[in-house]
């Protein structure tokens, strides 16, 4: 089968920036058609004028969008951390410190275990739309169990991201622990990366260290992102929009120059809805940064701790009721806005020559994402051209 022509889409999303207009970001196509050959797109168009090919689906009148580009998640773990989430629940504040018992459980874990956490994790992100998923270590924190959550999470993604720089590990000396992770560490782990990320928080790593880690990333290739301001006002976004980084993820507490700064670099500003919801923290003012000019992405940030969801419509929801963004304005941030965080331009949009990544919903308009949140709306998914099982 060499080609085949999806017809009779109600409405497509293209984000096709020909296609855009003020009044619709989403380049949005009505009874449209999309041609999908050698795994990118080949043609897109209305369905009257659609041309030949080797196999034909009717969409229905169905609404099709490109995949999900979930931009941050930290899939490589063992064990969960539902006791800390329920005390959470009943009042318990969150505090990153939690990290350290997903550490000793992914220690102990056999490759084999965390191999088949990430495959589980994988398939439950594609059963809900996700063709492109950015994975990190960082619950390793030695040089064997960084290098090896990375050499696993490579199987599953070419955008993988070291964070040796998570948290100092219980019985390390900050300083010393800086030096390892910008030194052995990134050595070892480096091979099996694209990104390099710090947290940079009060409580994780300060400003200077993160400029450190960030540093000895670049020097042998690797491009660097932060995890900032997520729990209080800290200087690592303002760090991120000087250094030009392409993401600077959370995003939760910020300053008036905070907003500027990002606006001025261009740097994409991650939002990450699902740890609000699971940490009952305010969310992120997305409207503040969206009217100041600030490219949004939105992600899941999939982890044992902060937010254990895989489901890119889940947060697509939370962004729309909880964060004041419109519909179209979070479907676009989820798709062409995570591609825009990994600096990527052939994903997150549908037109001719990008990856042929697209996901059939059971509705007749992408709004019904956040209209009829937790109803399972993903029809089928194409990966790379691929129509995916089950
Ligand atoms: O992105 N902020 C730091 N890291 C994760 C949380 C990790 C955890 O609690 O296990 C995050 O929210
Ligand atoms: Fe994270």
């Amino acid at each position: 089968m060499t080609s085949t022509l999806i017809t009779n889409i109600g409405e497509l999303v293209t984000n096709d920036p020909a296609r855009q207009t003020a009044d619709d970001i989403l380049g949005l196509v009505a009874d449209a058609a999309v041609v999908l050959e050698h795994g990118q797109v080949a043609w897109v168009g209305a369905t009257a004028e659609a041309p030949e090919a080797d196999a034909y689906v009717d969409a229905g009148g169905r609404a099709a969008i490109p995949g999900f580009v979930d931009s941050h998640a930290h899939l490589v773990f063992a064990g969960d951390r539902a006791p800390e989430f329920a005390a959470r629940m009943a009042g318990t504040p969150y505090a990153a410190g939690g990290i350290r018992t997903t550490v000793a459980a992914t220690r102990a874990a056999t490759d084999w275990e965390l191999t088949g956490r990430v495959a589980a994790l994988v398939t439950e992100m594609r059963r809900q739309g996700t063709t492109t998923v950015e994975i990190k270590s960082g619950y390793g924190l030695t040089v064997r169990d960084e290098a090896r959550s990375l050499a696993i999470a490579r199987q599953f993604t070419e955008e993988t991201t070291f964070l040796g720089a998570h948290v100092v590990p219980e019985g390390s000396e900050p300083d010393e622990y800086v030096a390892l992770v910008a030194g052995t560490m990134l050595e070892a782990c480096a091979p099996h990366a694209r990104w390099i990320d710090v947290f940079c928080e009060r409580g994780a790593f300060d400003a200077d260290q993160a400029r450190t880690v960030l540093a000895a990333g670049a020097a042998v290739g690797l491009r660097g992102r932060l995890h900032a301001n997520q729990l209080g006002p800290g200087p690592g976004v303002q760090l991120a929009a000087e250094l030009g980084l392409v993401a600077v993820d959370h995003c939760t507490y910020l300053e008036d120059d905070d907003v500027s700064a990002l606006a001025d670099s261009g740097t994409v500003a991650t939002l990450l809805p699902g740890v609000e919801f699971s940490t009952r923290q305010p969310y992120p003012d997305a409207r503040r940064l969206i009217d100041a000019g600030v490219a949004v992405a939105i992600a899941s940030d999939c982890n044992p701790g902060s937010s254990y969801t895989s489901s890119m419509p889940l947060c697509v929801a939370l962004a729309v009721r909880e964060m004041r963004m419109t519909p179209a304005e979070a479907t676009y941030a989820a798709t062409a806005g995570g591609a825009a965080a990994l600096d990527r331009n052939d994903i997150g949009r549908l037109v001719p020559g990008a990856r042929a990544d697209l996901v059939l919903l059971d509705a007749p308009s992408h709004v019904h994402l956040a209209y009829r949140p937790g109803v399972p709306l993903v029809l089928a998914t194409w990966v790379g051209g691929h129509l995916l099982d089950g």
